[in-house]
């Protein structure tokens, strides 16, 4: 047995967005989303599910936030719906849903929890996308305008911002698998959005320094670990292709004002390129004082042509399989975070999502998820060999607090603390609620 520490200043929290868990879709003057949309389109989403009620968190702050205390997290990590605040994406603001998240922040504060807050976690309004949504430059503006808005109504209570939320996910699944809203299959777009969604970071990083806001930002990425099967140049090759894709097609731009020449060459040879206009990756250049990161899997992959778009062809070693068929590689997460600090050094991260699914019901009033116990454990145990190793971690949330809306899986997939009955809307606190709810009072944990 051993016993893995935590420093007394870390930040421990749990995640949700706002379209995962709000419901109240019509109410109180909000626009569409794009989610609302997609998720009506029949065959988009598991059983039709839409986010219309939801865990119907939006008239439930008191209980959620009750769980937040009791759970004793120091952060909670959310996100803010845009068409809540600009119905039409943009101009006329919608003044009952900026009394709704001061309401919720007010409570999480006086509850002595931290915001740590997501601009924009998928929920792009409709009106937006009519006029072309990521595809056209001006949803860019319309997102600074949304972000300075925000800035102004929350600054000195909401001190930790993320503009976007993993924009490998917005673009790609979005606009190239097809598989999130909007729903598109077009190498180019997605690389066009990709770029926009990183100027729309970059810009909004810039207007907060400009405005003097107090506080830090950054944005949250999303990262998988490719380990290659062997050191055949072509298996690791093919590794560094689509690891690329997830961590230096954004970590570069951001870090290095520049796109990695492996994927520009490579897109490049499929017919797509990056549209960039004069003076666009000096934007995205900004510095950040904060770096999320999600993290749930990572697998072992070697070259094979035609596989996929990266001629990359994954292999099951025997791993351990979550409910939602992830592979779980916790030596992976120590991998990617060395592999972050090494290429883009010391910037202080978040671990903003992880976590794990496991679809159970109550027995008899209690859910005996041990095996998602082990999962953070295992991934605790490597954020902490993480620390010992200097990487910069000031905080850990796991995804989620409770059971949501898991986007084109609906209620199919189940990753909270707290049980939901989307029936009847009961919570019920899951033994990994109490396992973290430990951790928390005493930042250590035994393995
Ligand atoms: C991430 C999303 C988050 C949640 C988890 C399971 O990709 O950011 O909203 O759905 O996956």
């Amino acid at each position: 047995m051993s016993i893995i520490t935590f420093p007394k200043d870390f930040r421990f929290g749990v995640s949700t967005a706002a379209y995962q868990i709000e419901g109240a879709y019509n109410e109180d003057g909000r626009g569409m989303s794009i989610w609302d949309t997609f998720s009506r389109i029949p065959g988009k989403v598991r059983n039709g599910d839409n986010g219309d009620i939801a865990c119907d968190s939006y008239h439930r702050i008191d209980e959620d936030i009750a769980l937040l205390k009791e759970l004793g997290v120091n952060t909670y990590r959310f996100s803010i719906a845009w068409p809540r605040i600009f119905p039409n994406g943009r101009g006329e603001v919608n003044q009952k849903g900026l009394d709704h998240y001061h309401t919720f922040v007010d409570k999480l504060l006086e509850n002595g929890i931290e915001p740590l807050c997501t601009i924009y976690h998928w929920d792009l309004p409709q009106a937006l996308q009519d006029e072309g949504g990521w595809k056209n430059r001006q949803t860019i503006e319309a997102f600074v305008e949304y972000s300075d808005l925000l800035f102004h109504e929350f600054s000195g209570k909401i001190k930790s911002w993320l503009t976007i939320n993993e924009p490998w996910c917005v673009s790609f699944l979005g606009y190239f698998v097809g598989e999130q809203a909007p729903g598109e299959k077009n190498l180019q777009s997605a690389l066009d959005v990709a770029h926009h969604l990183l100027l729309a970071h970059g810009k909004t990083v810039k207007r907060f320094k400009e405005l003097g806001i107090p506080g830090e930002i950054g944005f949250a990425p999303n990262v998988t670990w490719y380990e290659p099967f062997s050191d055949r140049p072509e298996d690791i090759e093919a590794c560094k292709r689509i690891s690329a894709w997830f961590t230096e097609w954004f970590f570069d731009p951001v870090f290095k004002g520049s796109y990695p020449q492996i994927l520009v060459d490579w897109f490049a040879a499929k017919g797509a390129k990056v549209n960039i206009e004069e003076g666009d990756m000096e934007f995205i250049n900004q510095p950040i004082d904060i770096l999320g990161i999600n993290y749930y899997t990572g697998t072992v992959s070697r070259y094979k042509e035609g596989q996929g778009t990266f001629d990359c062809e994954h292999i099951d070693i025997g791993f351990d399989h979550t409910d939602i068929d992830f592979t779980i590689y916790p030596e992976g997460f120590y991998k990617v975070l060395m592999d972050i600090k090494n290429k883009y050094g010391d910037v202080p991260i978040y671990i903003t999502e992880n976590g794990a699914t496991y679809n159970q019901d109550p027995i008899d009033g209690r859910v005996r998820d041990d095996k998602r116990i082990k999962y953070l454990k295992q991934h605790l145990t490597q954020i902490s060999r993480a620390l010992n190793s200097g990487v910069n971690l000031k905080g850990y949330c796991i995804w989620s607090l409770m059971d949501n809306y898991e986007w084109s899986y609906g209620y199919s997939m189940r990753f909270g603390l707290v049980h939901v009955d989307y029936q009847t809307l009961k919570r019920t606190k899951k033994d990994s609620y109490y396992w973290y709810s430990k951790l928390n009072q005493n930042y250590w944990f035994e393995v």
